[in-house]
Parts: structure tokens; C-alpha cells; sequence
């Protein structure tokens, strides 16, 4: 991935790899997540699936599939199964080819683990229905920017017309959010994240082994 479009906001960063998965694709479907905040413009209110965030106004032709949450999720832990819904919702509910899939962090759904290996399965599923696999993470700590990166092939589709946006990269944005990106590694934040992270599934699942639970 060599091509970086950056712009003001995490709205703004999924309308435009919306925009290029259908371009790219010459598909309309989306596929989303149903938990996940994406966004509450016309285009990502469609891809948000939570009632408390969505007005009733068009939602565009998306399809919301099960969220894989391996605690609380329907189908458990079982990926397969997940995988599953998102082949059925292309199957029945779709021509075939999809523009993409949108999935990751779930943000105001919760910070929801996806079932083991949940995404590799969905992005080769999207992939043969012809669809870009979209990440939606965050970026900027609380500087006003986003970024959408992606390969020259599909940015090459925004070469077909002007797309213009006054602030996206602007200099005092850029250099805060260039700061953020040393002070992660700096400080070895993955790793951290990583460390602390397993600590506590760990001591987590410890507690669940002593304790009645009713997820499985
Ligand atoms: C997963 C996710 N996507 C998109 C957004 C929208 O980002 P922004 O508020 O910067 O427009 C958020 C905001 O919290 C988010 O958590």
C-alpha cells in the first residue's frame, strides 16, 4: 500500500474508501459488521449498525452481518459459522459482487475481539465477490485527521475525477499526527499493547474457568 489521501476526520476517511471500493468494484453492496459505529454522515449512518445511531433517512444498499464476537456472539466462537453469514448475505442478498467489506475496531459498539482468524476467512470471501476489504481504525489522537491508505491500482480510480479537500494534510495537522506516529514507537506502544493486552485475557479467562458462566 504506497498511496496515502488524507483528510479531517474518521468520517471522512470511510466515506472516501467507500466511495473507492464502489468505484474500483463497480459494485454498490457493503458489507458492515452489526455492533460497529462507522460514522453518522448519510453515507456512514447506512454502514453503522446501532438503532441509537441511525436517523431514520436512506441507508444505501448495505448488508449488516453477524457480529463474530466470540463471547456473546450466536454463534459462539465457531468462525466457520460467522464466515458463513457473510457468504449467505452475498448469496441471497446481493448480486454475487460486493463493493467491500468494512470491519475492525467496533467503536462505540465496544471494543469487541472478532472470532479467531474471523477476518482472513471474510476478506478471502469478499475478494472472490470482487470486493475491497476496508480496516476502519483510528488515527491522529485527537488531532483532526484521517487517512485513508491503499494501493496506486485502486487510488487510481479517484484519477477520473477532482477530488479536493481544503484542510485534509494540512501542515499542523500532518506534523501532529507525525508526532503521534514516533511517540507510539518510542515508547513501544504496540508492544505494550500487546503485553498488557495478553495479561489480562489471560487472567480474564482464569476467571471465567472459576466462575459459572453462560458463554462458552
Ligand atoms: C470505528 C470508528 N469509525 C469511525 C469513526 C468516526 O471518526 P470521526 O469521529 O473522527 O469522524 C469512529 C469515531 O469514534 C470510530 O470509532
Amino acid at each position: 500500500m504506497q498511496v496515502v489521501y488524507f483528510v479531517n476526520s474518521g468520517i471522512e476517511a470511510n466515506e472516501l474508501a467507500m466511495l473507492m471500493a464502489r468505484l474500483y468494484s463497480g459494485n454498490l453492496g457493503m458489507i458492515a459488521l452489526r455492533n460497529a459505529y462507522h460514522g453518522g454522515t448519510s453515507n456512514t449512518i447506512g454502514l453503522t449498525a446501532l438503532n441509537t445511531w441511525k436517523y431514520p433517512i436512506p441507508q444505501g444498499e448495505i448488508h449488516h452481518v453477524v457480529n463474530p464476537d466470540p463471547y456473546s456472539g450466536i454463534f459462539g466462537s465457531n468462525t466457520a459459522l460467522y464466515a458463513k453469514d457473510v457468504q449467505d448475505h452475498i448469496d441471497f442478498g446481493s448480486s454475487g459482487k460486493v463493493a467491500g467489506f468494512i470491519g475492525a475496531i467496533q467503536g462505540v459498539g465496544g471494543a469487541v475481539e472478532l472470532a479467531p482468524g474471523y477476518l482472513k476467512h471474510v476478506y478471502d470471501i469478499v475478494g472472490k465477490a470482487d470486493g475491497v476489504c476496508i480496516a476502519d481504525e483510528g488515527i491522529g489522537n485527537d488531532f483532526p485527521l484521517g487517512a485513508v491508505v491503499t494501493t496506486p491500482e485502486i487510488a487510481g480510480v479517484m484519477a477520473l475525477k477532482i477530488q479536493f479537500n481544503t484542510f485534509g494534510g494540512n501542515l499542523v495537522y500532518s506534523v501532529g499526527g507525525l508526532t503521534v506516529l514516533r511517540v507510539i514507537d518510542k515508547q513501544k506502544r504496540q508492544a505494550h499493547c500487546a503485553d498488557v493486552g495478553s495479561h489480562l485475557i489471560g487472567r480474564l479467562r482464569a476467571l471465567r474457568e472459576r466462575h459459572d458462566s453462560n458463554y462458552s
